[in-house]
This record gives structure tokens, C-alpha cells and sequence, in this order.
């Protein structure tokens, strides 16, 4: 159909596009940045006075959004857990078998948190970002065995009994090869002195998922209260090179 044959529809799609990029919240608008809109399979971004415009009385979104549960003013890492990540149980099933193994607190500190990349931020590099995120709070054993993993899960070690898991032949293809960039960080870790903290990660990664397996994160608070240096000020308030990532997960929907 011609579109200027009938403004009615132009004006139709015209409001159905900004309710797509946006959301008002009584006197706010919410608004999706642009990676979250790649995930959609496009490449947009709101035009700002364009939404000032059609909403005239209202102002961008400039802290909490109200759809996503409150967090308190200074937000812990088990708020993180308790309000952000979308899932907890392949974490609290990864450390409750580190713990189970006679695991060190380190180790199991380092399950736990091995993926919260994915839990709460982005699959892409998740073991990256998870350790960038926790960096400024951990032992760097700790963050450097989150950061690697992402590398090391992809290659076997017979010494611990470690395979190419199958559920990576499952999810990408028998003939999937890990990047270039994957196979250098697996062969600078090789001979790392936290080889092996990073290596338990994938030893005690729980590959076939178990969602009635019973966890529990209370069983964590006091290693996470012993290795994990909780800022005074709140995750997010603390002016760690780290915080803005914080205060990203807890404000996901602010204008800038
Ligand atoms: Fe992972
Ligand atoms: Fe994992």
C-alpha cells in the first residue's frame, strides 16, 4: 500500500515505533539503548528531542525504573543476586559443588561468580565483563580465574578430568573453533600461577543444567562477607573503575 495514500496508517506505524522505543512511566521516559536494540536484530537509537516533543510533559528517566525491583541505597552484592541476575541457580549449583569438593573459599568465591557476565549483563565475552566487573572487590586470583574461564572452557585438561563439554557440540556444532583471541588468552593462562583456580571453574561448571536442584544462596553470604570487599558506599557508589558498570545494571533504562 501507498503510504501517502493513508496518513491514517503512517501516523498508526509512527505511534506504534515510539512505543517501541520507548516507555512512559507516569511523569518519565523510559528509553532502550542502542545494544539492547541489536538484540532485536536492529541498529537504533531514540531521537531525543523527537520524544521531548511527543511528550511534552514528561522527562527522561534519570535513575530507578520502576518496572525492575527497587534496590536499596547502598546496594550489597547479594542485592545484585537478589533483585538484578536473572538466574542464580547454575551459580549456587556451581559453588555448592566447588564447596562439596573441599574446594578453598577462593575457588568457590570463583564459581560463584563465574557467570555473572551472563546472569546480569551480556553473553558475549561474559567472562570479561564478569571479571571487570568484580575486580576492584576480589583477590585478583579470583578475577583473573572468572576472566579466563571464558578461554579455558573451550580446551580439555586431562589432569583434572576435564573434557570439551558436550554440551558445547549440543549448543554450537561439532565444527565450531574458538576465535584466535580465545586460543592466545588459553595459551598466556597455561602456565599462569591461577591456572588452576580458573581451571576449577570449568571442573565444578555444572554443563547440564538442574533447575530443581536444591541451592541456596544463604550458604554463600559469609564467603562473599569474607573475600568480597563490599564498598561503605553501595556497589555503584563507590568510584571503583568498576562502578559505573553497577550502577548500569541498576539503572539500565537511564537516559545517559
Ligand atoms: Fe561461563
Ligand atoms: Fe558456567
Amino acid at each position: 500500500m501507498n503510504e501517502h495514500a493513508n496518513p491514517q496508517t503512517l501516523s498508526a506505524r509512527a505511534d506504534e515505533l515510539e512505543e517501541r522505543m520507548m516507555h512512559a512511566l507516569g511523569e518519565r521516559i523510559a528509553t532502550k539503548s542502542v545494544l539492547f536494540r541489536m538484540a532485536d536484530g536492529e541498529i537504533a537509537m531514540e531521537s531525543g528531542p523527537a520524544l521531548r516533543a511527543a511528550n511534552p510533559d514528561k522527562y527522561f528517566l534519570m535513575g530507578a525504573d520502576p518496572r525492575l525491583p527497587a534496590m536499596p541505597k547502598k546496594p550489597t552484592l547479594i542485592d545484585f543476586f537478589n533483585n538484578r541476575f536473572a538466574s542464580l541457580n547454575h551459580l549456587l549449583q556451581s559453588a555448592t559443588l566447588a564447596l562439596k569438593n573441599g574446594h578453598s573459599e577462593k575457588v568457590v568465591l570463583a564459581c560463584l561468580l563465574h557467570d555473572i557476565g551472563v546472569a546480569g549483563f551480556i553473553r558475549c565475552d561474559h567472562g570479561y565483563w564478569g571479571a571487570q566487573m568484580i575486580e576492584p572487590y576480589v583477590d585478583e586470583e579470583v578475577s583473573w580465574a572468572v576472566r579466563t574461564h571464558q578461554a579455558l572452557r573451550f580446551f580439555p585438561d586431562a589432569s583434572v578430568g576435564y573434557e570439551y563439554p558436550q554440551m558445547y557440540i549440543d549448543n554450537f556444532g561439532a565444527d565450531y573453533k574458538p576465535e584466535p583471541y580465545i586460543v592466545r588468552e588459553y595459551e598466556r593462562a597455561r602456565n599462569h600461577k591461577y591456572y588452576m583456580t580458573s581451571r576449577l571453574i570449568c571442573v565444578n561448571d555444572i554443563y547440564s543444567f538442574d533447575p530443581n536442584a536444591k541451592v541456596n544462596l544463604d550458604d554463600f553470604v559469609d564467603i562473599v562477607g569474607r573475600h568480597f570487599r563490599q564498598p561503605e558506599d553501595g556497589l555503584g557508589f563507590d568510584d571503583s573503575p568498576s562502578a559505573h558498570m553497577w550502577r548500569t545494571l541498576m539503572w539500565p533504562t537511564r537516559f545517559l
